[in-house]
């Protein structure tokens, strides 16, 4: 089997997804119309060609002014449909998917329009398309402390519809510890916790993620490599990284794909998951991120079999539903 066929049959996890990444532009320009809100672009191709980044901020700029679009909860519905429909495509068997509620309650949005909707797509997903799901809530952490408190309150009422809580958006200047007592309270009221650290952040911020927000898993993590004590710490409890290969090459986290840290950090032991974050934005999906990889660094398909099973492993589901996945995987293995 060729190894691009190889990775899109492999059963795969994706854990690092933020719903309002997947807008496609062609999405986007329709439904700017339908909701009849005026855009800065004449074209899908022009803004397309606005894709070019230069770091973290200059891409969340774009992307929140893009989920402006995002108005009714059909257009949720939507949003997560045609993520699901891609998902299916390259045999994604289970998806935790992060959506920002702040980017629309800020806007005047009501918070059950845009859970509702995500959610009804996801359980539609999960009927008749057999992709299962968790959803994470992640905090905007640019902004103030209380509004994530508040947001976390207005989530009490979606308690069965949410497992766990996250933290996103600009990393300098707002360390993990500004959210510690919100977490605190997250996990109090049974919510597991992950965060975006170690993104363009230091080292430090991993460790406060680690140690003060009690996270079951960090997303990115890519600058732990460049403390050894923190590698020793991440390889010792294999608490999971998920990493977005084609996400750090666009926001210039590495130059290139080949400069990218991804085979020093598995080669150390680590727990690694691939992920693709915001796919509309980056140039690709889950399968092109592990191809990307694969290119880079010859990984084989045992790399590319293991890397499957850490997205299970990494998974919040129970052990059963783990080993089924990955007996599956050593049996596309096998083929
Ligand atoms: N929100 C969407 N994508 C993000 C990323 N890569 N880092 C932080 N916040 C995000
Ligand atoms: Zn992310």
């Amino acid at each position: 089997m060729d190894m691009n066929v190889f990775i899109g049959k492999v059963p795969k996890a994706e854990l690092h997804l933020h719903i309002e990444g997947t807008l496609e532009p062609e999405a986007l320009f329709r439904l700017a119309e339908r909701n009849k809100i005026p855009i800065k672009f004449d074209s899908v191709d022009a803004l397309k060609q606005a894709y070019q980044f230069n770091n973290l901020q200059s891409f969340l700029d774009i992307y929140y002014e893009g989920a402006g679009v995002l108005q009714k909860q059909i257009d949720f519905y939507d949003l997560t449909w045609a993520y699901l429909l891609k998902a299916k495509e390259q045999n994604v068997r289970h998806v935790e998917i992060f959506f920002d509620p702040q980017t629309h309650t800020e806007r005047g949005i009501d918070f059950e329009t845009v859970i509702n909707g995500i959610y009804d797509a996801l359980s539609d997903g999960s009927r008749n398309l057999g992709i299962s799901f968790c959803l994470i809530m992640c905090f905007l952490r640019h902004l103030p402390e209380s509004q994530a408190m508040e947001t976390l309150s207005q989530a009490l009422d979606f308690k069965d519809k949410i497992v766990a809580v996250g933290l996103d958006s600009s990393e300098f200047g707002h360390p993990p510890s500004k959210f510690k007592r919100v977490f605190d309270k997250a996990r109090q009221e049974g919510f597991l916790t992950v965060a975006h650290a170690g993104e363009e952040g230091p080292p430090e911020y991993i460790w406060e993620a680690l140690r003060e927000l009690k996270v079951q898993r960090i997303d990115h993590g890519v600058r732990s490599l460049e403390d050894p004590s923190l590698i020793a710490e991440l390889k010792r409890s294999q608490i999971p990284l998920t990493v977005c290969p084609l996400s750090n090459i666009k926001l210039r986290v590495f130059k290139t794909m080949q400069e990218h840290n991804f085979k020093k950090l598995f080669d150390r032991g680590l727990c690694l998951t691939v992920n693709s974050d915001d796919p509309a934005y980056f140039g690709g999906y889950v399968a092109e991120n592990y191809l990307a990889l694969q290119n880079a660094f010859q990984l084989t398909r045992k790399d590319i079999a293991q890397l499957a099973i850490n997205s299970f492993e990494a998974a919040f589901i129970n052990r059963d539903k783990k080993d089924t996945f990955i007996a599956q995987i050593k049996e596309t293995m096998a083929e």
